[in-house]
């Protein structure tokens, strides 16, 4: 893969419960990466999808008194029309049921056994069908999951096991020549430390029940849904049966996955891939949990965040933006409706919803609707730029290294600074004292920024900064701008006529 081409890959999600708005966070998080990614001019591939198979999913599906097939179908339907409703552009929906996957998962298992990696064993030992994870005694705490708090299972059974112990020094190693393996560096310091106390081989098939991957040198087990569900991120590639995607596109540049599931994706998977001979993806970048106020999501609790409730009381947009805006990438994040509220207003409706009707209706009421030439400069448009140039900087510094939450404080920087240019600029006194062509500068700047903040802004909202580009009056589309070329100032063309205004976040009344 060349520097031109860029893949990012979300979780795949468990269909065993309705997705909440921390599952939300993660695909905006993928979705403003790959959004991003497309400016900048690269081929992106963006894969999300479901994680199908295992104990936790055959459960629900009986418990609901449907097979598994029809239960899996209609619950990963109702993950793709959450993706379509928060906007998310991506590029394939893998679904762990699909013949493509359990093509490429047969192969991968029978490139491990042909390498001798995998030997049977006998697996006596405990096992949490929650989170999918077999466990030790001494793991435990009060006598439960130490990850879910729940009941865990005793398990006895014939299994085929992975000397993932074989590549605890390898992976070791590859951690250290590649800095960026794991992000945040916490996450990075968790997976040394895990490495440093030695590996366990570990369990990859089950007897048990029957609802996975069979293996292909003994039908009579069924893969590990953890090895089967890491595999998604090769196999919608096409990855050991021919695919063209897969020598276009992998290794992935990033795997945005949260903080629960580091090891499967920074110790198990790099083993895997490390067994099977193929290239280990560049980055795996571990987001942190959106709680309600200091709770953990539950839904057994009644601790829920439902993701249309809140989706269709603020508007999508306004919710991508706060996700991204509220919570450090890494650290976990509260999600309160005041919380919601005070941002929506006062950066959303307040600062740049005001800044762009003020403008816009100016261009109305001086211009007649057209966007001026710059004409006679003001004294203070160069203080304007120099905020866009050291805005612009920022902007790309942080977005390149994930960091959303700064590239959304360099830009309402920005924003901040048009308000004040008006401010200070007074556009109503120029008119009225007849200096047009000085107006006529004014005008355009401020048209000029709402046209760069709009570029700027997009792949956090994107449906919101469309319409701003259509008020504009701008013809293309913004997903078919590249930066840094289109972030150049100056590039509004005159004599544009914008249309109709409305205001882009209406305030929310408390
Ligand atoms: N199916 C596995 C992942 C397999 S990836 C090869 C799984 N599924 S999950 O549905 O439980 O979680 C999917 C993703 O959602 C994980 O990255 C997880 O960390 C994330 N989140 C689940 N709850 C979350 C929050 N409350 N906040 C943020 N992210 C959360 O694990």
């Amino acid at each position: 893969m060349t520097d031109k081409n860029f893949y990012v890959t979300t979780a795949i999600y468990y269909v065993n419960e309705r997705l909440h708005l921390g599952h939300v966070y993660e695909f905006v998080l993928a979705d403003v990466i790959a959004r991003y990614n497309r400016l900048l001019g690269k081929e992106t591939f963006f894969l999300t999808g479901t994680d199908e198979h295992g104990q936790k999913v055959q459960r629900a599906a009986i418990s609901q008194g449907k097979v598994p097939q029809e239960f899996v179908d209609y619950m990963s339907g109702e993950v793709k029309k959450l993706l379509e409703y928060f906007h998310i552009s991506n590029d394939d929906f893998l679904r762990t049921t699909q013949k493509r996957h359990k093509k490429v998962v047969q192969k991968l298992f029978q490139k491990l056994w042909e390498n001798g990696d995998i030997y049977k064993g006998k697996y006596k030992g405990l096992y949490c069908i929650f989170e999918e994870n077999f466990l030790t005694e001494s793991q435990l705490v009060n006598g439960k999951c130490p990850e879910c708090g729940r009941d865990v299972e005793w398990v006895e059974e014939e299994n085929y096991f992975f000397r993932l112990s074989k590549y605890q020094n390898k992976i070791l190693k590859h951690l250290e020549k590649n800095p960026d393996f794991v992000t945040p560096k916490t996450r990075r310091n968790e997976v040394v430390s895990l490495l440093k106390q030695g590996l366990n081989d570990i369990s990859i098939s089950r007897t048990a029940f029957k609802w996975g991957v069979p293996l292909p040198f003994d039908e009579k087990h069924v893969s590990y849904v953890w090895v089967d569900a890491l595999i998604n991120y090769v196999s919608a590639l096409g990855a050991l049966t021919g695919g063209e995607k897969f020598k276009k596109f992998w290794p992935a540049n990033y795997h945005i996955i949260g903080k629960d599931i580091i090891r499967f994706h920074a110790v198990i998977w790099p083993a895997l891939l490390m067994s099977a001979g193929i290239e280990l993806p560049k980055t795996i970048a571990a987001h942190g949990f959106l709680l309600r106020g200091e709770e953990k999501l539950s839904k057994s609790k009644g601790i829920v965040l439902d993701p249309y409730k809140i989706g269709g009381k603020y508007g999508v947009d306004p919710v991508r933006y706060f996700l991204l805006r509220e919570i450090v990438f890494g650290n976990d994040g509260t999600y309160t409706d005041e919380i919601v509220v005070n941002r929506f207003n006062s950066d959303l409706s307040n600062d740049l919803g005001n800044l762009v009707s003020r403008v816009l209706t100016m261009v109305e009421k001086y211009f007649n609707g057209e966007i001026p030439a710059k004409d006679e400069s003001h004294e203070l448009d160069s203080q304007l730029q120099g905020s866009w140039e050291d805005s612009l900087e920022n902007y790309l510094k942080n977005m390149n290294i994930l960091n959303f939450r700064e590239s959304l404080i360099a830009i309402w920087s920005f924003v901040s600074k048009a308000n004040w240019y008006v401010d200070k600029t007074e556009p109503w006194s120029l008119n009225k004292n007849e200096e047009i062509s000085k107006l006529k500068t004014v005008i355009y700047n401020l048209c000029e920024s709402l046209r760069l903040l709009a570029i700027f802004i997009y792949p956090i909202m994107p449906v919101a900064m469309e319409k701003l580009w259509t008020q504009l009056g701008i013809k293309d589309k913004i997903s078919s701008s590249k930066i840094p070329q289109a972030l150049k100032w100056g590039l509004l063309k005159p004599g544009t006529k914008i249309s109709e205004i409305y205001p882009l976040f209406p305030r929310i009344e408390k």
